[in-house]
């Protein structure tokens, strides 16, 4: 686990046993297996070469280390990210765990997840797409608008936003769930804007957030400020391919975390 980069955070909450929660994104899987087919698994070569320049553009902007840890291939990472999360108490997916959505892919992915022992939400990513996924696996959890694990004093929230959309149903599913009062934690693919994180993130384009933007539904903009309050505690995204944790307001924080597939997570300590 040397070879991974962890940021570890404290959220003291009142009320909640203390906790350790494992986040990460962004792995982009390009699997290719002995199933694939000759087309397949050219093509998924040709992706991961093309992912071993992505990743190397998003750690060298950010000023990130593009060692031999760091290009480890995607799968290896993927590996090296769920053993983590099994020492945690529970585990957030924050999205674009593949790359294509290929048959090879979903069954990477699936045997992944399978090797967790931990309470987990994964969510969509832009790059999955629920309407791609297959029903009856662990993996279909990211087909879901909301998706939720109750961890006895505190929950886990997923919202599908991965083509930056709240909608008016997955916000009174949200509104719902947080009328209860029980300790949130919320988990979103595309990062929310806000005043803390507008220098960083606007100039990345509209592509990279999910408000302010021409055509932005009202729900975005009223699911930012519900999820802005007690009884969430922090929100989780990915997406951007660098580290961007802000204060969205009133203490608290939007936790981006930067790219899996370099090998990237955090383990937030949440209670007392
Ligand atoms: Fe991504
Ligand atoms: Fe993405």
């Amino acid at each position: 686990m040397d070879t991974l980069t962890i940021t570890r955070y404290d959220i003291p909450v009142k009320g909640v046993k203390k906790k350790t929660i494992c986040h990460f994104s962004d792995v982009h899987l390009t699997a290719y297996d002995d199933l694939s087919t000759p087309e397949e698994r050219e093509k998924a070569i040709g992706d991961t070469q093309g992912w071993m320049d992505t990743r190397r553009f998003f750690a060298e902007k950010y000023g990130c280390p593009t060692g031999e840890a760091q290009m480890a291939d995607s799968r290896l990472q993927f590996s090296r990210l769920l053993a983590l999360a099994n020492t945690a108490d529970g585990a957030v997916i924050t999205g674009d765990i593949m790359n294509n959505v290929t048959p090879a892919d979903i069954r990477a992915t699936e045997a992944g997840l399978a090797t967790l022992r931990v309470p987990f939400v994964a969510v969509c990513g832009n790059h999955e797409q629920a309407k791609k996924l297959p029903d009856g696996l662990l993996l279909s959890m990211m087909k879901q608008p909301i998706s939720v694990v109750d961890l006895g004093d505190l929950q886990l929230v997923g919202v599908d936003n991965s083509d930056r959309i709240i909608t008016p149903t997955q916000l009174a599913q949200v509104e719902a769930l947080l009328a209860g009062g029980k300790p949130t934690v919320v988990a979103l693919h595309v990062p929310m804007l806000t005043p803390d994180n507008y220098a960083a993130v606007y100039g990345c384009g509209e592509y990279f957030r999910m408000n302010d933007f021409d055509g932005c539904p009202p729900e975005n903009d009223r699911f930012r400020e519900l999820v802005s309050a007690a009884p969430v505690v922090a929100v989780l995204s990915g997406h951007l391919h660098f580290q961007c944790v802000t204060e969205i307001a009133g203490g608290v924080f939007q936790y981006g975390v930067s790219q899996g597939i370099t090998g990237n997570v955090h383990l937030y300590t949440i209670g007392e």
